[in-house]
């Protein structure tokens, strides 16, 4: 579904990512993580059709993404990013609308499928009408899925959705969450920085380090069978909270 090739990126001289080689399977969950800077947020952004890679390339479902072709494959691909990025100025129904009115869907369509995505992420149709300001975290990252969900996209990309929650939020969004990849069978590629949620989510668990693919593997065999001193000790690090869990 997703095939990246040799991808590099470099902002003046400076390597951020270096020869990422990547296939993700349609309708797998996939974790990105890895310790800050190591360029989780530029990757997800490169597969989200947003910043040009230095050079390699990207390919969904099997077709090369061209500068042609990006606008389109980008309808396909919905992203949550990193902080939730919702518009200020507008109203959470608005932000969730967007795309849609651009491209034109009729006011019928629009609202069925706004009942259908609050229904899906059990949120309450009376904060639609807030601003993001007006709302807590874990109510902006509902609106934010919703808003990526709205062209029914088969990739999903969401970079550290639940981040900034609160404990207990945190996990009624983890299980909403994955109950609603169970049920949709979106191909999802996540960035968290939580061993156990990465495991939670995980089909594959992508481990990065320094603008390289560290380990690419089964939560288990991450965990069981690392593969340098790196993943020994990242694994190491969150291993209390894993075995409390
Ligand atoms: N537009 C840019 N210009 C220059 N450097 C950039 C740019 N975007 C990102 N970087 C650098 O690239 C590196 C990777 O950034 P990125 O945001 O991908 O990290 P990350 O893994 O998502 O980190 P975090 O976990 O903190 O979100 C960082 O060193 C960052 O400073
Ligand atoms: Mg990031």
């Amino acid at each position: 579904m997703i095939k990246l090739e040799n991808i590099s990126k470099h902002y003046n001289g400076t390597g951020v990512l270096n020869n990422i080689t990547l296939e993700i399977e349609s309708e797998s969950t996939s974790i990105l993580i890895g310790p800050s800077g190591c360029g989780k947020s530029t990757l997800i952004r490169i597969i989200a059709g947003l910043i040009k890679p230095s050079n390699g390339k990207t390919e969904i479902n099997s077709v090369p993404v061209t500068k042609k072709n990006i606008n389109g494959i980008r309808k396909n691909i919905g992203y949550v990013i990193q902080e939730g990025g919702l518009f200020p100025h507008l109203s959470g129904y608005d932000n969730i609308v967007l795309a849609a009115k651009y491209y034109k869907w009729k006011q019928n369509e629009i609202d069925a499928r706004v009942k259908q995505l609050s229904e899906l992420t059990g949120l309450d149709n009376v904060l639609l009408d807030k601003y993001p300001t007006q709302l807590s975290g874990g109510q902006r990252q509902r609106i934010s899925l919703m808003r990526a969900l709205m062209l029914d996209p088969q990739i999903l990309l969401l970079d550290e959705p639940l981040g900034a929650l609160d404990p207990l939020i945190r996990f009624d969004l983890q299980k909403d969450l994955k109950e609603i990849f169970n049920k949709l069978g979106k191909t999802v590629v996540m960035v968290t920085h939580d061993l156990a949620e990465a495991v939670y989510f995980g089909d594959k668990i992508i481990l990065m380090a320094e603008g390289s693919i560290v380990q690419n593997d089964s939560p288990k065999n991450l965990i069981e069978n690392p593969k340098n001193d790196f993943v020994k000790k990242f694994v190491n690090a969150q291993r209390t909270y894993l075995d409390f869990k």
